[in-house]
């Protein structure tokens, strides 16, 4: 089944290094039959050069945050329909580095994917638990309250996506077991009335991915530093098609 694979820079990389990805995946895209759906979401300023780079391939851009306004006087922030502008179709909402950087809670995460999704955009709706909240037994109850509070109110399913990704499991090379993964997927799709695409994020690499990937409940997966290499990317692109 084809998985949608999705891969967030974060504040990686420069012009060089980003052609340089970039060219390697849509090399890869070129030569696979099976393309599968490919987002890349890179830092905001290398948007429309990247945009330009993947005109006319299988390859779709995702921003990888939105101001909740339309437009007005919010020094540093970038506008949904300013991303869309560049050449996105996504973007990422409340992934725990900003909520744990910025400060964001569940309700401005929610107000973020509400005007993404009036600009045209499919937020990619981020949630998860702390190490602290898992061992404590309530991974379940705070992913609940954060779907409740972060998917807007009146949104279909099919305009958005949610990633379900453990706090504790983004960038430490630790994953939870299978099972979790298939009990928290499962947990979700019957939040959202099984209609919307739960994405798996936190140290997912091409070592892994078949693995999680072929979980059910798993739509795709959220993809941080594996996401920097080429060939580590593509191998996941793959393991999405299998
Ligand atoms: P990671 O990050 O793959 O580096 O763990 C995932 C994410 O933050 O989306």
């Amino acid at each position: 089944m084809r998985k949608l694979i999705v891969g967030n820079w974060k504040m990686h990389g420069s012009g060089e290094s980003a052609r340089l990805l970039v060219g390697g995946i849509l090399e890869h895209q070129r030569k696979s039959p099976a393309k599968g759906s490919v987002v890349l979401c890179p830092p905001a300023v290398l948007l429309k050069e990247i945009s330009r780079m993947v005109e006319g391939s299988s390859v779709a851009l995702g921003g990888q945050d939105c101001h909740a306004q339309a437009e007005g006087a919010y020094t540093g922030d970038i506008s949904a329909r300013m991303l869309r502008e560049a050449g996105c179709a996504y973007v990422i909402v409340g992934h725990s580095e900003r909520r744990m950087f910025h400060g964001e809670h569940s309700k401005t995460v929610a107000a973020k994917a509400e005007r993404a999704i009036a600009e045209g955009l499919a937020p990619i709706i981020c949630v998860g638990e702390s190490r602290a909240e898992r061992e404590a037994g309530q991974a379940e109850a705070v992913v609940a309250s954060q779907v409740a509070e972060s998917v807007p109110p009146g949104a279909d399913a099919s305009q958005f996506v949610l990633a379900y990704e453990p706090v504790w499991a983004i960038g430490t090379g630790l994953t939870p077991t299978a099972a979790d993964i298939h009990a928290m997927h499962a947990h979700i799709l019957r939040l959202t009335g099984e209609r919307s695409a739960v994405l798996y994020g936190g140290s997912v690499k091409a070592a892994n991915a078949s693995e999680i990937l072929g979980i059910p409940g798993v739509g795709g997966a959220l993809v941080g530093g594996a996401s920097l290499k080429a060939e580590e990317f593509c191998a996941i692109i793959d393991a999405g098609n299998g």
